[in-house]
């Protein structure tokens, strides 16, 4: 198995902005790229609040194909994502709290999501943190600094808009879009390169 082929870990944890989660787990799904989902307990809120989606058979109603989805408990903290050895294409959270940040930027390895961003970290493998706060304190921004000098890309769920989007989708699939990107994912969301028309 290279890395191309290996599992990506997908974190969906309590900020707002599930439908970013739920969105990208949908991508991945059709790009056939095999899935170790994890939700925290606030993540699973934040879907009900925002999405009315209540357990994992909503979630997978909402995001198409599971062959290829395996989902642990984030609570486990034995599961694959929490071993090095297990062959990985990296990580995402999205959304990711600021509670998880913090987590990630000092090592707490306290649930399986903290475990398996610090194994990720490591292992020198991708992490994306994609945040959803406003305003940022010191505090966050001292944590998301951390995390970048450890190895990770924040990518904050922050849309552009020289595209002129004109529905929620659209701002959601730009951040979706980036995310793969970043993992060498070819989705075709978001706006792309096209001269004077996208950047960021
Ligand atoms: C309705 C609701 C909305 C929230 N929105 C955010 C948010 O946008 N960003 C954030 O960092 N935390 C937000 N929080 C707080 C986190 O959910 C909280 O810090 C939680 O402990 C994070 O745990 P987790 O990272 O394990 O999911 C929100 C909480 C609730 C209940």
């Amino acid at each position: 198995m290279t890395p191309d082929d290996a599992p990506l870990t997908h974190a969906i944890t309590g900020a707002s902005g599930a439908v970013y989660g739920v969105r990208l787990l949908r991508a991945l799904n059709e790009l056939h790229v095999p899935v170790r989902l994890i939700v925290s307990s606030t993540g699973w809120r934040l879907m009900e609040e925002e999405l009315d989606i209540v357990d994992e058979d909503d979630l997978q109603a909402a995001t198409g194909d599971w062959s290829r989805v395996i989902c642990h408990t984030n609570a486990d903290r034995g599961a694959t994502p929490a071993s090095g050895s297990a062959p990985s294409r990296g990580m995402v959270i999205c959304p990711c709290s600021m509670g998880t940040m913090s987590a990630v930027a000092h090592g707490s390895s306290r649930s399986l999501i903290e475990r398996a961003a610090d194994v990720v970290l490591k292992e020198r493998r991708r992490l994306v943190l994609v945040p959803r706060e406003t305003p940022y304190s010191a505090v966050h921004l001292e944590n998301m600094l951390a995390a970048t000098r450890a190895g990770a890309v924040v990518l904050p769920a922050s849309p552009g808009f020289y595209h002129r989007p004109e529905s929620i989708d659209e701002l959601v699939e730009f951040v979706v879009g980036r995310v793969l990107t970043h993992f060498g994912l070819e989705s075709g969301l978001g706006p792309t390169w096209g001269g004077g028309e996208a950047r960021g």
